[in-house]
């Protein structure tokens, strides 16, 4: 047994992670009087949310007329048809609520000459049903809306006497001998001591898993880490096939172009100059959805019609806007484009590719974020004690694809509706749980075998390897062929942990060791992501199979469950298809949202 002293803390809650849904969560858990702490892996205010750029959706209807039901048949419409219903009226009935207390909370959106908060018009979201023009329901501030909103919640956190644990890494969860979650052990990467979170309750804000690719617009920080743990701790996670690709990420570099470069008139084109989205989606053209989008991008490219020398990218035009409107509502992209491609927006197209984004799929989670680990008596059954959020999290929201600026407001929405839920089950008055001592002991014996791997394969070449078989084989598009093939590397890939060699024994900003255990994070995440996608015999929404190219929702209208433990075993799960509120009670009509081909 590994020998090391550790410090018992006691909360009633503990969040992992401080982006945009981890501090959401622990302001509202703190606004309640719960004893609330965060820890997180890196300083809050530079979460991945930071760099989220377009906006964040809400029906307020500032530009033109708007409606939440119109929100929840667009985003039921982009999840092609998986979401669940309840989850997805949830999030689009409260956004506007959401969005105002952020505003009260001190968040800068950009504002109209009236004064209100600025909208602008986001891939996917219409009128009438999806029978009208595009909506301006994406709330902006200019395009750094992410970083305005995490400096705030950030603030507000600190002002409600949340208590943070910055910089520090959570290794696993601890697991009471009834199944329930009673908190992480974590390691303080400034001084290398070990830490027991004992809480009452536990919530999951660790984001997604973009990292598991060799190209991505997430953070070098994303790295799965509450998937990791949950998978470890025997748990499921759901709908992993479902991996977006954000259509702009600039070419070589993978930085976000947001799509509000679009929502504010940009284009693409292709090599022959052609507006080519005009003939895939006549009516929203470039504004449709974004696996669409994707798809669009990736078939000009394959039929020669790339720019550059290799014909391997697209253009996104923002040349022929006037630079005011470019230096007022889109700053930060235009830095980027300079710095990363060296493009003077108000004068060069910016050469652009698909670029993975987003991850639908993560730790199955019912509306109120409470984890979720189905039987088949019960595909709902709670995990008490835990709750996911975020990326982190699925609610199921997004289903087979997600709606730009729908990200934003799921951290808000769904990191609130936790807390709430949090505040109705945890009794404040109860002592702290009992540690799970022996759960302790595991969690510091799996952190010291990595400490002292001496194997011969060096972390930064087994992720690497990871990530070019996840680019290679669980791309835009998928074949039977190279799904099959990813699977059989991916387990090869995997098996090479036992080799791992990590150089660095030491306890303090072990940067080696650190890179490790991300890495055994984003390992189950990248196994459940690729075998879920080799077994979903269907093409819906990010999931773009080659050999099965229709939707079936037969068959297939379900969510997949991925459970890792070394080999990957896969069950299914219905998905939840009736509303919180019926028709007359002035909720959506049925009819609005039954399935039907989705086009834009
Ligand atoms: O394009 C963007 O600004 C990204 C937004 C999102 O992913 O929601």
């Amino acid at each position: 047994m590994a020998a090391y002293d550790y410090i018992t803390h006691d909360y009633d809650a503990i969040v992992i992670g401080a982006g945009g849904s981890g501090l959401r969560a622990t302001l509202g858990l703190a606004e309640q009087g719960l004893r609330t702490a965060c820890v997180t892996k890196v300083f809050p205010t530079r979460s991945h949310t930071v760099a989220a750029q377009g906006g964040i959706a809400a029906s307020l209807g500032n530009m033109g007329p708007d409606h939440w039901q119109w929100h929840m048949y667009d985003t039921v419409k982009g999840s092609d048809w998986l979401g669940d219903v309840d989850a997805m009226e949830y999030l689009a009935r409260e956004a506007p609520k959401a969005v105002y207390e952020l505003e009260h909370y001190g968040v800068p959106f950009s504002r109209t000459e009236a004064g209100k908060i600025y909208q602008r018009p986001f891939g996917g979201h219409t009128t009438e049903f999806g029978e009208g023009p595009p909506v301006q329901r994406t709330c902006a501030a200019a395009d750094r809306t992410g970083h305005a909103i995490l400096h705030t919640l950030y603030g507000q956190s600190l002002k409600e006497k949340a208590e943070f644990f910055i910089e520090f890494f959570a290794i696993d969860l601890l697991m009471g001998e009834d199944g329930q979650c009673q908190g992480v052990l974590a390691w303080c990467l400034e001084d290398g001591s070990m830490h027991v979170f004992n809480a009452k309750m536990t919530v999951l804000a660790t984001g997604g898993y973009g990292r598991a690719y060799f190209s991505a617009t997430s953070a070098h920080t994303c790295t799965g880490d509450g998937g990791g743990m949950v998978a470890r701790a025997g748990l499921p996670l759901q709908d992993m096939e479902f991996v977006q690709f954000h259509p702009t990420g600039i070419y070589g570099a993978g930085c976000l172009i947001t799509e509000g470069a679009r929502g504010e008139g940009g284009y693409l084109t292709n090599s022959e100059g052609e507006r080519f989205m005009e003939r895939y989606a006549p009516t929203y053209k470039d504004l449709a959805s974004r696996d669409v989008v994707s798809r669009c991008m990736t078939m000009e490219i394959r039929e020669g019609r790339g720019v550059g020398k290799d014909k391997d990218h697209i253009h996104l035009h923002l040349n022929h806007l006037p630079a005011e409107a470019l230096a007022e509502r889109l700053p930060g992209i235009s830095e980027s484009a300079k710095i990363f491609s060296g493009v003077d927006v108000t004068k060069e197209p910016i050469p652009v590719l698909p670029t993975v984004h987003y991850n639908m799929g993560g730790i199955p989670t019912n509306y109120w974020g409470e984890v979720l680990s189905p039987t088949a008596d019960d595909p709902d059954r709670i995990v008490p004690g835990l709750m996911a959020v975020g990326e982190a999290g699925c609610a199921s929201v997004h289903g087979a694809n997600r709606l730009g600026s729908n990200s934003l407001i799921d951290l808000v929405v769904f990191g609130r509706a936790a807390a709430i839920k949090a505040g109705e089950v945890v009794d404040r008055k109860a002592a702290p749980g009992k540690v799970n001592v022996s759960q302790v002991e595991k969690a510091l014996d799996r952190f010291d075998t990595l400490r002292h791997a001496k194997g011969d394969t060096p972390t930064a070449e087994l992720r690497a390897e990871m990530q070019k078989t996840m680019q290679d084989d669980a791309a835009v598009f998928r074949t039977d062929e190279t799904l099959a093939q990813g699977v059989e590397k991916m387990y090869r890939v995997a098996g090479k942990m036992d080799g791992i060699q990590v150089s660095d024994r030491s306890m303090i900003w072990n940067t080696d060791l650190m890179e490790t255990l991300e890495l055994t994070n984003l390992m189950p995440n990248a196994l459940a992501t690729i075998v879920s996608a080799e077994a979903r015999k269907e093409s819906r929404g990010a999931h773009a199979h080659e050999d099965y190219p229709d939707r079936n929702d037969e068959t297939w209208r379900k969510h997949t469950l991925a459970r890792v433990n070394g080999k990957v075993e896969l069950d299914y799960r219905p998905v939840h298809v009736n509303p919180l509120i019926g028709h007359n009670e002035g909720g959506i009509d049925l009819d609005k949202i039954k399935p039907k081909a989705r086009v834009y």
